[in-house]
């Protein structure tokens, strides 16, 4: 059976250029990055090309960008490495919220029903010992795009630092960092390998260390450098990507004329253009993302299993969803790799497992 991969927001399959770059690193690029002798000085040369690739993408220096394991490190490293109040919103991914949770403290400011989070929430939000704001560029569930150029002035206009975190908009929509203090991003979510990411760090602005030991990456995160994914990583950043509206929106309108009771949401707000979540009456999502599954295609519902019982996800309820709205709801997000046709099978194949799940349903009548 063919298998068509729709789920490039959860990852990414590594693209095969990146692999070209990577493996040569890993076969002949073991040296430690910090080493003076030759296979030593080899490695600090791979590593800070990967680094002026990672920055080129952003539209920064390269002595600005800090290597971590990943968004989740990045994210943590951000809203961690500054004291004091911090004014976030409640469709952060939980690599903010959670860190926010140990932060000094924090204020949610609550997205609107299309997934918004408005500048003039922030505003009220912000207070005297205000440190830090931290709003997402892109939504991971929605796909909704944050006016963060609007939050950033007014995070500075109080005198405040301001983050966002670009894991899902890096490479998706253009990023500009002329006003942003910190933006996160993650190799997995752009074709590079998992356990490879970048927190973009303006100079001047301090960071202080989540972990210690030597003093690699300026002293800001200390432990050798996983140069082949490093590597890796500025490869993905070179690649070429295409727009896929297009896609996208044959997906959206070809599921809403064949399937009744199907809603976009989120959908009035400015979104990034691989991502649609769809709610589909009278569904479960779990049960909607295993029937795809033995059809071939990867999708992700609006639910996290957490502790063995399935929740509805934060997002969807932030928004206004209730529980089984919520719950009956599925992401889908396109990347490299697809094409009309596996859309045009992929809306057949929702077709028929919306219909066959219906039939089984006790409460779609
Ligand atoms: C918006 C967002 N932030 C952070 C992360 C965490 O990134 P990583 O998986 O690289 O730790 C993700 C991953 O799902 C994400 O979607």
């Amino acid at each position: 059976m063919e298998r068509y991969y729709f789920d490039h927001n959860a990852t990414t399959p590594i693209a095969p250029a990146v692999i070209d770059a990577m493996l040569p690193v890993l076969r002949d690029g073991f040296g430690n990055a910090s080493s003076i002798h030759q296979p030593g000085q080899h490695a600090k040369q791979v590593l800070e090309r990967a680094r002026r690739q990672v920055a080129n993408f952003l539209g920064c220096s390269p002595k600005e960008i800090v290597f971590t394991s990943g968004g989740t490190e990045a994210d943590n490293l951000a809203i961690l490495s500054v004291g004091g109040h911090i004014v976030t919103s409640n469709i952060e991914h939980p690599a903010i919220l959670s860190a926010c949770a140990r932060a000094e403290s924090f204020t949610l400011v609550e997205a609107d029903a299309n997934g918004l989070v408005h500048p003039s929430a922030i505003q009220d939000a912000i207070r005297p010992d205000t440190a830090l704001v931290s709003i997402m560029h892109v939504n991971n569930e929605l796909g909704a795009v944050q006016p963060i150029e609007e939050i950033a002035r007014i995070a500075h206009d109080a005198g405040a630092l301001f983050h966002s975190d670009g894991v899902q908009a890096a490479g998706r929509v253009p990023v500009n960092l002329k006003n942003i203090d910190f933006y996160s991003i993650s190799g997995h979510k752009l074709n590079a390998p998992k356990g490879i990411g970048a927190l973009f760090v303006r100079r001047g602005v301090d960071c202080l260390p989540r972990q210690f030991g030597g003093r690699q990456e300026q002293g800001r995160r200390a432990g050798t450098e996983n140069v082949p994914a490093c590597a890796a990583f500025g490869a993905a950043c070179e690649l070429a990507r295409p727009d896929l509206t297009a896609l996208r929106d044959r997906l959206e309108q070809g599921i809403l004329a064949q399937v009744p009771q199907a809603v976009v949401n989120g959908a009035n707000a400015p979104r990034v253009a691989n991502t649609t979540n769809i709610r589909f009456a009278g569904i479960e999502g779990e049960a909607m993302v295993i029937a795809l599954d033995l059809r071939g295609f990867a999708v992700s519902s609006g639910a996290a299993c957490s502790s063995g019982a399935v929740e509805p996800s934060h997002v969807l309820t932030a928004i206004g969803l209730t529980r089984e709205q919520a719950k009956s709801s599925i992401r889908f997000s396109l990347g490299l790799g697809n094409t009309v046709e596996q859309v045009d099978a992929l809306i057949g194949a929702v077709v028929a497992s919306v219909a066959h799940l219906r039939r089984l349903s006790p409460v779609y009548v």
